[in-house]
């Protein structure tokens, strides 16, 4: 392996799972004497990590895996190794096989520690190697991944999905939910602070469901209080999590946890009762709203955002005025809004009344102007208040001496600073406010 271009470059398509996964993967080339090449092409080998989550996801990695193919015959050399998602959808991976012979590997979401012997053994055979496990029966630290940030990370607490909402691949590409011990947890975490990181954000696709079915006692509210034992550790976040199963505990632990960030995200998917109930959401439109109330009760200045899909099968314009209604009402910090889009194999795919994508792009529209102006509106309130910002990084806007970092709720500041304060939470007066952002000065 010693005389090849050992430079490596990875492409992420998806989530933060998928993010951290790629983080993981760097790791494993890093200790292998590989660095990280500037660019796509001229890198000794081209990694895209893939998304399924929407349509628009696949037709975008086909696209780059065009130009990745051009690359590959303007530079013979070049090895190419697909992951992610996308290789849990055996459609994909024959149309890989009968398509694309030049990629030289692909791997499941569920091997990735695997991919140091995948390589080796495309290195010494010279022929393409493909590894897809279905199911898995333990979850991968993170140990040893490459973070973008020296002072936070992600930590992966559980893996896979058991909800099956109708329009959602995520339990197909990740299987089943499968919880790390609170030890195994706790361990990366002190192993994390060891390292330098001041900010954990804990993973799963459901937080909430933490601890389901296993054999030791600790739900998430307990996870979290073990992490914030851990010396060194500043601040918690988590993400996502289910409405359905959002505890009182887990309420009770922003108010009795110091570390624990004032931010949720909370995806509703949809105003609509008859929809939600169509998505197999297990809440209604009251009940979320009632979460929403009580989580405010207790945290005053919880910042609360979501993710929302338009044009589900069935949608009617009632049913968006209700998602319309819902925002209006729940006042959300921010949101990500989609289109829906069809997932083949999932029970939604085959539902009645899918809707015409002029309609879709009508709501989306008109919901995307609903929350820019609540957020704007959210965002103005910050000006004149004094907030703990965690400093991320050299802000790529403003000009040199401009930083970035998020406030205890998760907002994005711009300021003036001090680049050898990187790393560090400092207080910043908020000066200014945008849709997408906030503006401050260090005090
Ligand atoms: N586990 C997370 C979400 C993972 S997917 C959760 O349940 O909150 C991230 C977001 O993608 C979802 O919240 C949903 O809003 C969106 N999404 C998932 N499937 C989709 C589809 N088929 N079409 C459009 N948006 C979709
Ligand atoms: Fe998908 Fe629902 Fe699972 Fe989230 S909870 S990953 S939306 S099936
Ligand atoms: Fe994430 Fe996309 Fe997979 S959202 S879990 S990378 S399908």
């Amino acid at each position: 392996m010693d005389n090849i271009n050992k430079t490596y470059f990875i492409q992420t398509f998806g989530c933060q799972m998928n993010e951290h996964d790629s983080e993981k993967i760097a790791g494993m080339l890093e200790e292998q004497g590989f660095v990280a090449a500037e660019e796509r092409e001229g890198a000794g080998i081209i990694i895209m990590n893939t998304c399924s989550v929407r349509e628009n996801a696949n037709n975008h990695f086909f696209g780059q895996l065009g130009v990745v193919k051009n690359i590959k015959e303007k530079h013979p050399g070049t090895l190419v190794a697909v992951c992610g998602c996308m290789m849990q959808q055996k459609e994909i991976v024959e149309t890989l096989k009968a398509k694309y012979g030049w990629v030289d590997i692909a791997f499941g979401t569920m091997n990735i520690p695997e991919f140091p012997q995948l390589l080796a053994e495309r290195l010494e055979e010279q022929k393409r190697v493909i590894s897809i496990k279905e199911s898995q029966d333990t979850v991968d630290d993170g140990i040893g991944a490459l973070r973008k940030f020296r002072h936070k990370s992600f930590v992966n607490i559980m893996n896979g999905c058991n909800n099956f909402c109708t329009y959602c691949i995520v339990p197909y590409t990740r299987g089943r939910e499968m919880s790390r011990t609170p030890e195994d947890i706790v361990n990366e975490v002190r192993w994390l602070a060891e390292d330098g990181v001041k900010e954990v954000t804990l993973l799963g696709q459901n937080v909430n469901s933490y601890g389901n079915g296993c054999d030791f006692d600790c739900d998430f509210a307990s996870l979290i209080y073990r992490v914030a034992e851990v010396e060194g550790i500043e601040r918690i976040r988590f993400m996502t999590s289910h409405p359905k199963d959002l505890s009182d505990r887990l309420i009770e632990a922003f108010t009795k946890c110091d570390k624990l960030c004032h931010h949720i995200h909370l995806p509703v998917q949809c105003g609509s009762s008859r929809i939600l109930e169509k998505m197999n959401r297990h809440y209604t439109k009251e009940s979320y709203i009632n979460l929403v109330d009580r989580l405010r009760a207790a945290v005053p200045d919880i910042v609360i955002t979501t993710d929302i899909i338009v044009g589900f099968p069935g949608e009617t314009e009632e049913d968006f005025q209700e998602t319309l209604d819902l925002v209006n009402r729940v006042e959300y910090d921010s949101a990500f809004t989609f289109l829906y889009s069809i997932r083949t194999g999932t029970p939604a795919a085959t539902m009645p009344d899918q809707i015409p994508e002029d309609v879709k792009h009508d709501r989306f529209d008109r919901l995307v102007d609903a929350i820019n102006s609540i957020t704007a509106r959210k965002n103005a309130l910050y000006v004149g208040r004094t907030e703990k910002v965690l400093i991320d990084g050299k802000s790529q806007r403003g000009g040199s001496g401009m930083c970035t970092g998020r406030t205890d709720g998760f907002k994005l500041v711009n300021f003036p600073c001090p680049a050898e304060r990187i790393g560090n939470i400092a207080e910043v007066r908020i000066t200014g406010a945008n849709t997408f952002s906030l503006t401050g000065e260090l005090i």
